[in-house]
């Protein structure tokens, strides 16, 4: 198989750490290849806050999404904040009140337009040699989200092992993945050092693996750390010895 260029970043729940996994891995990423993520939750917009610098360089994915303009015109350089090397560029959005009521307002008529256009974007994007484009998403089964795995080489599925986390996900697997047939991975994410102590890592992961049909690519320790950090920093590029970082350098090398 070739390798997957355009990354989807999805969940059953929020705040399984969807949106610090597709900043870092972007970051990760661009250490070989020009890199882009692409901020696609517009319930819960957070890109904002880690890319403010380029707050207000582009329009907004909403604005390029309602055909107010063009896919040029949405993706903005955050080479200096989230860069290892290559270029990376960044699409937001809207992360006002107004703007978030409009989206979810959308029909089923218009998101089948917003494909289109997505799909469309995303071509833009790789035909600029952006190698990799991580798409970050709302949680659960919502239009923009199926948007983003349908436009997806592959979906990485990120859970926490919270019980009702894990078997949100069983479902989403069996109700939404089985029928897009979009590949995923699973991600387990935030798990406590003690579980993973007491289980083992592997062990695990076969564990999930066995109760969700779907392959285990990384089991990522609870850092408190991170929550310190308040999103200010990507932590692959300001931290790259932390093991937040060493777990998804792994995951970029397995996917
Ligand atoms: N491995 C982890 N250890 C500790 N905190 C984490 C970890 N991963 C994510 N977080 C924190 O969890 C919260 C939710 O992460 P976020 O990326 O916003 O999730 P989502 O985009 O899925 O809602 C953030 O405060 C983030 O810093
Ligand atoms: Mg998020």
């Amino acid at each position: 198989m070739s390798m997957p260029k355009v990354i989807a970043i999805h969940s059953y729940k929020g705040g399984t750490g969807k949106s610090i996994i597709a900043t870092n891995l972007t970051t990760i990423f661009s250490e070989k290849k020009d890199s882009c993520v692409l901020d696609l939750d517009f319930r819960a917009p957070s890109l904002h806050i880690t890319f403010h610098q380029q707050v207000g360089k582009a329009r907004w994915i909403n604005d390029y999404l309602d055909a107010k303009c063009e896919a040029k015109e949405v993706v903005s350089d955050a080479t200096e904040v989230a860069s290892k090397g290559s270029r990376v560029y960044v699409g937001l959005a809207n992360p006002s009140m107004t703007a978030i009521r409009e989206m979810l307002a959308k029909d089923r008529r218009w998101e089948m337009v917003a494909l289109n256009r997505l799909n469309n974007l995303v071509d833009y994007l790789l035909n600029q040699k952006t190698e990799y484009v991580v798409i970050d998403t709302s949680p659960g089964i919502h239009y923009s989200s199926i948007n983003a795995a349908v436009v997806a080489d592959k979906v990485l599925v990120v859970t926490t092992h919270d019980e009702s986390d894990i078997d949100g996900t069983a479902k989403m697997i069996k109700e939404m993945y089985e029928l897009i047939e979009r590949p995923i991975e699973i991600v387990m994410n935030r798990v406590p050092a003690q579980i993973i102590a007491e289980n083992g890592a592997k062990e695990y992961a076969q564990k999930i693996e066995d109760r969700l049909g779907a392959k285990v690519v990384g089991v990522i320790p609870c850092s408190c750390d991170i929550l310190a950090t308040e999103r200010k920093e990507i932590l692959a590029k300001t931290k790259p010895q932390h093991e937040f970082v060493k777990h998804l350098e792994n995951i970029a090398q397995k996917i």
